[in-house]
């Protein structure tokens, strides 16, 4: 997966410090070259030795290293990646970056960087919530660093909150997406921002809504998210402000963007509604029909089954987010999968929602699209049908970005 990747790795001082040696080896297994720096701080948690018997290179850890600089100069070290890893990301570190600071190397390579870079937080919950912190990270946002994690949940501290570093597996889906980016767009961290979206904010729903029949049962669907969420993550990349609403899914929030979380199709309107205005939406989710009329307070009794459950429809976010008058989107972009007469359906479907493209794709059993990683697209619009050729999901996020770009004369 990641097979002639270079990560670059700034180890930098937390007890999630123990799972940077798990995500090197998980890098490593997919056929990333992984290179680490190990701050001072790093140094208390982790040994040089471990990083080095995973990495199978050295361990850099000094700025003024003669020998160091002499072999490879921080600026070659920073230059050599294709991304840098900061994992954990302190929240010292953080400070710095958001200073620019250089006082050491991995503050040093930080700034001296061209590549994106991705920064996997960690720390008390009340350093993560400080307004400093806070700052500190909206301003590295907005200078392109991609961001993944922090998770809720028990501290080494004794505490309870936001402040865990997300899981190696999370880390490794941001890397796979900050890599999947295009070389230009990768730029992220660095001053010479290509990112054509800039200045745009983008609405994306993903996943599938769950409609409650009682406090254990709900409607659902087989939707992943992945599409969906592929998309946010490319628009964000590309430069735009992205707000991700998201059904119930197993996918971790993709990095540089805000994920809303929601359960059900009037929540996920209701939401799409609070994040305009934008001038891109991007309806992907596979929002559930109908809901349950009736929502019972208590788990139903098995032998009392229902003679009948009565539906309701939902609303039609694509459709309201179409007619929103003044709030209406630029671009307003659905999908329509269909598992039969695809296109004719799709163009049928543009006219009666008021959207202005339509991506459909083909969603029978056998195409293997819910769930899977591969998508086939067709894209409806007023003046034609453009039929993409089979590419991954990751790929159909990047081209969908590209024609947005194009028509919105970026
Ligand atoms: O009508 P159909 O469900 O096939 O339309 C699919 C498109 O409409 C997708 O873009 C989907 O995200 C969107 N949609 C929606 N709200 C609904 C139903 C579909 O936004 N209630």
């Amino acid at each position: 997966m990641f097979t002639g990747k270079r990560v670059l790795l700034i180890v930098s001082g937390g007890i999630a410090a123990y799972k940077s040696l798990d995500l090197v080896r998980r890098l490593r297994e997919r056929g990333a070259a992984v290179r680490c720096i190990l701050t001072k701080a790093g140094a208390e948690f982790v040994t040089p030795l471990s990083l080095s018997a995973l990495t199978e290179d050295k361990v850099y850890g000094e700025l003024f290293s003669l020998t160091d600089e002499a072999e490879m100069g921080h600026i070659q070290l920073s230059r050599d990646a294709d991304l840098l890893v900061v994992a954990p990301a302190s929240a010292d570190l953080l400070a710095k970056m958001a200073q620019g600071r250089a006082d050491d190397l991995a503050s040093t390579a930080l700034l001296a960087t061209d590549k994106a870079v991705l920064a996997a937080p960690a720390m008390n919950v009340r350093m993560w919530e400080h307004p400093a912190t806070q700052a500190n990270l909206a301003l590295l946002k907005e200078r392109g660093v991609l961001t993944v994690g922090p998770n809720e949940g028990d501290m080494a501290c004794g505490e309870y909150g936001f402040g865990r570093m997300a899981e190696p597996m999370e880390i490794l889906a941001a890397i796979e997406e900050a890599l999947a980016a295009s070389p230009a767009a990768a730029s992220g961290g660095g001053p010479s921002l290509n990112r054509p979206l800039a200045g745009l904010r983008a609405l994306v729903t993903s996943g599938p809504t769950h409609e409650p029949i009682d406090p254990v049962r709900y409607i659902a669907n087989r939707s992943s998210g992945r599409q969906g969420h592929a998309i946010a993550a490319a628009l964000a990349r590309q430069g735009a402000e992205t707000t991700l609403v998201s059904g119930p899914s197993q996918l971790p929030d993709p990095a540089g963007l805000k994920t809303l979380h929601v359960e059900t199709a009037e929540e996920m309107l209701a939401a799409c509604q609070t994040s305009l205005p934008v001038e891109i939406a991007v309806c992907a989710a596979a929002v559930a029909d109908w809901r349950s009329v009736a929502r019972a307070q208590q788990k139903m009794k098995k032998n009392g089954a229902p003679a009948s459950l009565e539906l309701t429809a939902n609303p039609d976010i694509l459709a309201e987010l179409s007619k929103a008058g003044d709030l209406r989107p630029s671009l307003v972009i659905g999908f329509a999968a269909e598992t039969e007469n695809v296109v004719a359906q799709a163009q049928e479907k543009l006219a009666r929602k008021g959207c202005d493209w339509i991506l459909a794709n083909d969603v029978a059993p056998a195409s293997g699209t819910f769930g899977g990683e591969n998508n086939q697209i067709n894209l409806i619009r007023a003046e034609g049908v453009e039929p993409w050729p089979q590419m991954t999901k990751l790929a159909v996020a990047e081209r969908l970005c590209r024609e947005i770009a194009a028509t919105l004369g970026r």
